[in-house]
């Protein structure tokens, strides 16, 4: 039977221009090609999860536009169910500028648009959602206030609560947040902007993730990118790395990645074990374009696990 989540979060129509190197400030550089996706961090970790066999709610807006129609259709394909995704008329879905280079790296621009109209109204409308959940994910593209409502919310029914920390907060996170998230999964800027730390090589990885444990996180996933990823617990800390693959866009990499961990320790999987399969998952969303185009399949990550030698 299906893990019941819940994500609350963003929702994006995403233009993407490939180039072959990303533009330095006031530069232009001649692209190769355009194209348009559904995105939006939560939508596509949403899409994701489901992909991978999660019964999924999704919570969060989209406007009164074409953009929106093309989201709720986006997630209805992939089984999401949209019961509690709002549509607001008072302004334009989220738009996202997406800039990828030839060796599959990005740099993205987000206009919020409905997603920074998601409230903790839209949480309490959702409250059905918590019937039997066994985990939330969140992102930081919506109100904070609105993530740690739903963060405490998820805590109050008993589900395992995976803060996606992206994109880097601009403010310092509430303290209580810290005893009531289970597990972080920030990339290298997002636990700069969370501890002060710098990651440049694994030990300021480790620096930076013990910076996560001393405020109180209980389980740190520091994904590194093409280095694989770092978790950091109280009891242990070790480094996994990455599954190699032909990357030709990492956009939503990590969003296949916080899915896929999420589903796992939804399904009562040891954190190591959900890592191994957030990797692989992490891995296949960089071979192909787009961000919800790119969220693999269960069968597909399943499959391409047996073809890998697993970390001991
Ligand atoms: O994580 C990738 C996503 O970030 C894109 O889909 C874009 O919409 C932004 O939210």
């Amino acid at each position: 039977m299906s893990v019941k989540l819940v994500v609350v979060g963003s929702a994006n129509m995403d233009m993407v221009a490939f180039a072959p190197k990303l533009p330095a400030p006031g530069e232009t550089v001649l692209g190769t090609r355009f194209e348009m996706a559904c995105g939006g961090k939560g939508a596509n970790q949403a899409v994701a999860c489901a992909r991978l066999g999660a019964d999924t709610w999704f919570v969060g807006r989209v406007g009164v536009d074409a953009f929106g129609d093309m989201l709720l259709r986006s997630f209805r394909e992939a089984g999401v169910h949209t019961d509690f995704v709002r549509r607001d008329a008072e302004t334009s879905s989220g738009v996202a500028l997406i800039f990828v280079d030839e060796k599959g790296q990005n740099e993205i621009v987000v206009a919020p648009g409905a997603n920074g109209r998601v409230s903790r109204d839209d949480i309490d409308n959702a409250s059905a959602v918590w019937d039997n959940c066994k985990a939330l994910l969140v992102q930081f593209e919506i109100p904070l206030s609105t993530v740690g409502y739903a963060i405490g919310e998820a805590s109050r029914h008993g589900a395992i609560v995976v803060v996606n920390p992206a994109p880097a907060p601009r403010e310092p996170l509430p303290e209580e947040w810290f005893g009531l998230v289970d597990v972080w999964t920030p990339n290298e800027r997002e636990i700069e902007g969370l501890t002060g730390v710098a990651v440049t090589d694994m030990e300021s990885a480790e620096k930076a993730t013990k910076a996560m444990l001393d405020k109180g996180a209980k389980a740190v996933v520091l994904t590194l990118g093409a280095n694989g990823s770092l978790v950091a617990t109280p009891d242990f800390i070790r480094h996994f790395p990455a599954f190699p693959v032909q990357a030709v866009d990492a956009t939503a990499a990590g969003d296949a990645f916080a899915a896929a961990l999420t589903v796992r320790l939804a399904e009562g999987a040891p954190l190591e074990e959900a890592v191994i399969f957030a990797n692989a998952a992490g891995a296949l969303a960089c071979t192909k374009v787009g961000a919800q185009p790119s969220m693999p399949k269960r069968e597909e990550v399943e499959g391409f696990l047996q073809t890998q030698p697993l970390p001991i």
